[in-house]
């Protein structure tokens, strides 16, 4: 088949094309809710579909879409299913998606706004937006990034350019090569991610200076001044809004003034727990943060934007667009104040304004906050019922989305043993949960963080982990042989 036989060009062609798309991608997200969450097919399985031969020919659109679709979806993860607890991840919002369908049809590349001034604007609308839902200074400038990773990069970039022009040294220009040292200190319990942003800019991953923790995860304040105090460079100070397993933020109140105090930059990964921000139940968590200089959040996390979404805020526009602003002469600057470009390291990239500016509009600070304080309040309610069976801990302050669930089991093959539990969890495919490390020890975490999960969701996620638990040989009751266990009760409110 010619190329040009096998080309949608006519109307007809175009519409049945992107309808088949969305015909099938709306059976694929309705079908979602009750249904499994792993992939049905094996990797083997799903490579048959994809490891064609290099196609030395077209083949028809709306062929290729069908057949697309037939090969990815057993090899998906229902991700975006109410029943999904294995990662921070939210739940892609239908509006969101939608307007990212329109996005990929309008096909903007979205550097400037002389060129696009309705990607610009949506953007810098809904930066606007943002800014006001999580309370954060309302002249701070936002790039729309990928997510908290290349959020925490932009941010940190921001960061290293602010204090060099402290001291005098255009690092953006001149580079490290015999610039003087600045320092970044960084709490013991932060996410891998920001170690790579520390790694991407120069740093290294292994120079920061670690700061201590207390048993939630949370920055001492104390330990942050007494490492602030212990030397005279200039400091980028990396702090969290959620840990990634205990949800817990750092004590904002206190750090700021001593951040203050010693002239560092304070930066906050706040990919998820920033949104306690927007929370009436929940802003008291937070208290403080904005006193802070940058920060890095997730639209795809708890504001439920589709892949992929995160934003860079900083605090200091000039610094922000000293770091990141690519200038060429076919670039036109002139007479517009918003160029995207400005604010994120590629110069070509998608529209990401449409979906967020769609998905905030379709919430509203109402549904932003009825959703936080409802994710968070069943964290608590299943952490208070697991917290009841013997032989089950939480470990954590349940405070916002993340539980840290352990299992009375020891010895030397207790991580084995906690894995079978979580893969006994999940191979009954009504919920996905997900083991992770705290304090060195295997444990099963849980995170709350899909817009649609309710408390029949969470009823269900108790039912099957009390269930494996009960099976697993370590259970007090496998093990002397008493009368057997009450059903598991549900969360009630
Ligand atoms: C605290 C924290 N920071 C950063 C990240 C990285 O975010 P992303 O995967 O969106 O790049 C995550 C991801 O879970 C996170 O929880």
């Amino acid at each position: 088949m010619s190329a040009s036989t096998t080309k949608p060009n006519g109307k007809a062609d175009i519409e049945g094309l992107f309808q088949q798309a969305a015909m099938r991608a709306a059976a694929y997200r309705t079908a979602l809710p009750g249904q499994g969450i792993r992939p049905v097919a094996s990797v083997e399985d799903i490579a048959k579909g994809f490891d064609l031969p290099t196609p030395e020919t077209g083949a028809h659109g709306s062929d290729i879409i069908q057949q697309l679709a037939d090969a990815a979806e057993p090899g998906l993860m229902a991700m975006a299913s109410p029943r999904f607890f294995g990662w921070v991840i939210g739940g892609s919002h239908p509006v969101g998606v939608a307007a990212d369908m329109m996005t990929s049809a309008w096909g903007q590349n979205s550097c400037m706004s002389y060129a696009t001034p309705a990607a610009a604007y949506a953007e810098k609308t809904a930066a606007g937006w943002l800014l006001d839902l999580l309370d954060l200074p309302r002249e701070a400038s936002v790039g729309f990034v990928t997510g908290a990773t290349m959020a925490n990069f932009v941010c940190l970039a921001a960061a290293r350019t602010r204090m060099y022009k402290k001291i005098g040294w255009d690092i953006d220009e001149q580079g490290f090569i015999g610039a003087p040292a600045i320092r970044a200190l960084i709490g013991e319990d932060a996410h891998a991610s920001v170690y790579s942003a520390l790694q991407y800019l120069g740093f290294g991953r292994a120079s920061a200076t670690r700061v201590a923790t207390d048993a939630q995860g949370r920055m001492i304040a104390t330990a942050l001044k007494a490492e602030l105090a212990a030397s005279d460079s200039p400091a980028i100070v990396i702090c969290q809004a959620g840990q990634i397993n205990t949800g817990a933020i750092d004590p904002f109140e206190d750090i700021v003034p001593i951040c203050r105090k010693f002239g560092a930059h304070l930066h906050v990964d706040g990919a998820f727990g920033l949104w306690a921000r927007a929370c009436r139940d929940r802003a008291h968590l937070a208290v403080g943060i904005d006193g802070a200089d940058s920060w890095a959040t997730d639209g795809h996390k708890w504001l439920q934007l589709p892949y992929e979404s995160g934003f860079a805020i900083v605090r200091d526009e000039a610094a922000h667009r000293a770091a990141m602003s690519i200038c060429a002469s076919y670039l036109i600057n002139e007479d517009k104040p918003y160029n995207p470009k400005d604010y994120v390291p590629e110069l070509s990239r998608r529209a990401r304004g449409f979906p967020a500016w769609a998905v905030i509009r379709a919430l509203g600070r109402e549904g932003i906050d009825e959703m936080i304080s409802r994710h968070c309040c069943l964290a608590r309610q299943l952490a208070n019922r697991l917290r009841r069976e013997p032989g089950i801990a939480v470990l954590n302050a349940v405070n916002l989305n993340q539980l840290i669930v352990d299992f009375d089991i020891d010895g030397p093959d207790r991580a084995r043993d906690v894995r079978a539990i979580v893969r006994r969890i999940n191979e009954r495919n009504h919920v996905l949960v997900e083991t992770a490390e705290w304090r060195r020890r295997l444990i099963l975490r849980v995170s709350i963080t899909s817009g649609e999960t309710r408390r029949e969701d969470i009823q269900v996620l108790e039912r099957e982990i009390v269930e494996a638990w009960r099976k697993s040989s370590h259970h007090p009751q496998q093990t002397s042989n008493t009368t057997p266990s009450p059903e598991p009760q549900h969360v009630t409110a």
